[in-house]
């Protein structure tokens, strides 16, 4: 920090889907603590995320992940300058939960409440470790609920190109695992399996979508799999998982290399990032780190573990808006399809 500017020290807390977070930010970039609590275990007893489950584990975790992300980050809540939360998009029982927390810590502790719009967490995931890394960039989000091909004008300022029509990628990964009998969470299964397999042994569809060339489809490719697995059982031939797993993860990373790409050379910045779950995909990273080499772009991607849902994102982007001068007020609400870019 230069010298005269005061340090901004945000408590961050993010409860969207099935990880209970809390972390502390000081100015934007720095991770003081990163507390994860996930619920993956008890959900993969039901293949999937249960919304009910969900929210009743958040409300049981919540008080001790915080106090951890403080105690860790040796901050008291003293020295923290304001509380941010996620309050959209996401499940809304989830939502309400990390939404209620903040409010009642921001109120009892008399600090600024800053709300934060889960995409733009998972996009400012990327300063973390690079530090050097400043709008403007292009930006993909490929998350379990989303997937959004993003311009990043300058901070808190963002143009989405494309989005998915359908499913998410990180959906299709958990529905095809699903479908092969990996279970949940299908993204880092199907990543593991792959490995052994032919990522040439089935020729999947990469869908276009005809209007706009920067959405995606990825239903498709889904329904390609379930028939391709239909066709084997009919015929009597053996369903080679890793064959499968490999041979669909080829498909989706394609084409999301592809679209990036094409927007890379559109809009003519040197800067491209990728975000969300799929983004600690090694397939799609090294897919990406080839394709901008070969053009001259500068390759961003966050550590696995600020890949897939934690708080530090969230106490990132609210630094940004922090100094933007967002502050919201006790009526602050949990809005489940959040749009980037709303206020
Ligand atoms: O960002 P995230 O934690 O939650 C949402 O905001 O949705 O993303 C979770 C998604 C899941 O669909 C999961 O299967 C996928 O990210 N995922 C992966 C990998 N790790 C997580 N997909 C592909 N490869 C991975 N290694
Ligand atoms: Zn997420």
């Amino acid at each position: 920090m230069e010298s005269g500017r005061k340090d901004v020290v945000i408590l961050a807390i993010e409860s969207s889907c099935d990880e209970t977070a809390a972390s502390v930010v000081r100015n934007g970039r720095e991770v003081l603590s990163n507390v994860i609590s996930s619920q993956i275990d008890l959900h993969t007893l039901y293949g999937g995320v249960v919304p009910e489950i969900a929210s009743r584990k958040h409300i049981e975790r919540i008080n001790q992940v915080v106090g951890e992300a403080l105690e860790e980050a040796q901050k008291p809540l003293a020295e923290i300058d304001a509380i941010a939360v996620t309050y959209g998009p996401g499940l809304v029982g989830a939502l309400l939960v990390g939404v209620a927390e903040a409010k009642a810590i921001a109120y009892a502790a008399r600090k600024p409440l800053v709300g934060v719009h889960h995409i733009e967490g998972h996009i400012n995931a990327n300063y973390i470790e690079n530090k050097e890394l400043e709008p403007p960039f292009l930006c993909l989000v490929v998350s379990g609920g989303h997937t959004h091909l993003v311009k990043v004008a300058d901070y808190g300022k963002y143009e989405i190109l494309g989005r998915t029509r359908d499913d998410a990628a990180g959906e299709a990964f958990d529905k095809v695992a699903r479908a092969i009998g990996l279970g949940y969470p299908g993204g880092p299964k199907i990543e593991k399996i792959s490995k052994e397999g032919n990522a040439d042994a089935i020729a999947f569809p990469k869908a276009k979508v005809a209007e706009n060339p920067y959405d995606f489809s990825f239903s498709g490719v889904k329904s390609a799999v379930l028939n391709y697995i239909n066709g084997c059982k009919m015929k009597n031939i053996p369903i080679v998982q890793a064959d499968i797993a490999a041979s669909f993860q080829k498909a989706v990373t394609d084409v999301l290399i592809e679209h990036a790409m094409m927007a890379v050379e559109e809009f003519g910045l040197h800067k491209f990032a990728i975000a969300g779950g799929v983004a600690a995909n090694r397939v799609l990273r090294e897919g990406m780190r080839k394709a901008c080499e070969k053009r001259d772009v500068e390759f961003y991607h966050p550590s696995p573990i600020f890949c897939t849902d934690n708080a530090a994102m969230i106490g990132v982007a609210a630094y940004y808006e922090y100094l933007a001068g967002r502050r919201d007020g006790w009526d602050l609400n949990a809005v489940p399809n959040l749009r980037l870019g709303e206020r």
